[in-house]
């Protein structure tokens, strides 16, 4: 068994972004739930999130963010050899999400699956598609997060209906084959507290999502600090080495507490959440790809992922910013 010749490591080539066009307003919601404009951004930072149409698919917003992610890369469907897409709101669990993405996608005939580690999946996503391409199981990779948060919640619930949306995000993952070029993907640091499984849920197909908001966000600001650390020293820097630091958009004060504790404060830091809200796999891709067309973090300068929710699952990781 050989890796492909002259791989040294992986990249992000290119990213796409793709949001439903239905803006939803804390007002828009305040009108019909007992909440507030107020209540909503002083504790989680949300101002609006977008919603997807009554039928749009979560195939449908992969779609376009895996195009939009494809045609930046310059490379033709083609050359995919490997469709990853992570969510955890597909419509079926029969067919799998990834291979109608690649089909609709013009890609040939690629390896395709889903992948479910909830809003921690894109990061597990760009890790086994760099561990993928490492050991030449395929050469680029397209790994999308997609999610349509909006159809698993109850929207009488303010505890939850407030806090999702809905949205996608791809990456192209290609090999690093120059003697000197450094890889752009760092190992990943990933895991789970399966302990606390029943913090987050939608235990079956009848169910709405649920979840002990309190608990999970002691377990956020307490236990992924060490990861986000850890992930650094993996690929090699410490924190004040990060120009961007890219977390899940679960919540500003979490992502806010996070970034303190591992102390890089000249990284910009992703606040994506505040026009998107919490779109789960989705919400890492969209952010860094916002933070690349805003032109605030320079190509290739490192930035630190780190994904985490239901299972609980968290991994990080830091990359190389296309
Ligand atoms: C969900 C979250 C925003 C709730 O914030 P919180 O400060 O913990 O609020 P609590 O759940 O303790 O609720 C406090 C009060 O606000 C109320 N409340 C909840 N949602 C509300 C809303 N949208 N508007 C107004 N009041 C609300 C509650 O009913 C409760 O009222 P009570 O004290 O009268 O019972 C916060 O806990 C969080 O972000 N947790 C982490 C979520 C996460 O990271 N998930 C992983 C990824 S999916």
């Amino acid at each position: 068994m050989k890796p492909i010749t002259g791989t040294t490591g992986t990249r992000i080539l290119a990213l796409g972004a793709y949001q439903p066009s239905r803006v939803v307003t804390n007002h828009e919601l305040a009108q019909s739930l007992d909440t507030s404009d107020e209540w909503i951004r002083s504790r989680v930072g949300i101002v609006s999130r977008r919603i997807a149409g009554p039928d749009e698919t979560v195939a449908d917003m992969a779609v376009a963010a895996g195009g939009k992610a494809l045609a930046a890369s310059g490379l033709s469907p083609e050359d995919i050899e490997l469709v990853i897409v992570a969510t955890c709101t597909p419509e079926s669990t029969i067919p799998n999400v990834a291979a109608q993405v690649a089909y609709r996608l013009g890609t040939g005939v690629p390896g395709a699956y889903d992948l479910n580690a909830g809003c921690a999946g894109f990061c597990y996503g760009l890790a086994t598609a760099s561990d993928a391409i490492r050991a030449g199981s395929a050469r680029q990779v397209l790994v999308i997060g997609a999610e349509k948060l909006s159809a698993w919640v109850d929207w009488t619930d303010r505890n939850t209906c407030v806090l999702f949306g809905d949205g996608a995000g791809a990456a192209v993952v290609g090999p690093v084959t120059g003697p000197d070029d450094r890889s752009g993907i760092g190992p990943v640091v990933w895991g789970s507290a399966g302990e606390h499984a029943e913090r987050i849920r939608i235990p079956d197909r009848r169910s709405l999502i649920t979840q002990d908001g309190s608990r999970v966000y002691w377990w956020a600001t307490t236990e992924l600090p060490a990861v986000a650390t850890q992930a650094c020293r993996a690929a090699g820097l410490a924190p004040h080495d990060l120009v961007a630091f890219v977390p899940h958009q679960a919540n500003l004060r979490i992502i806010e507490a996070i970034a303190r504790k591992i102390g890089a404060p000249q990284a910009i830091v992703a606040d994506d959440i505040i026009e998107a809200g919490n779109t789960s796999a989705a919400s890492i891709p969209l952010a860094l790809s916002r933070l690349v067309d805003s032109g605030r973090v320079p190509p290739g300068g490192p930035a630190l992922l780190l994904g985490f929710g239901a299972g609980l699952s968290f991994a990080a990781q830091v990359v190389a910013i296309p």
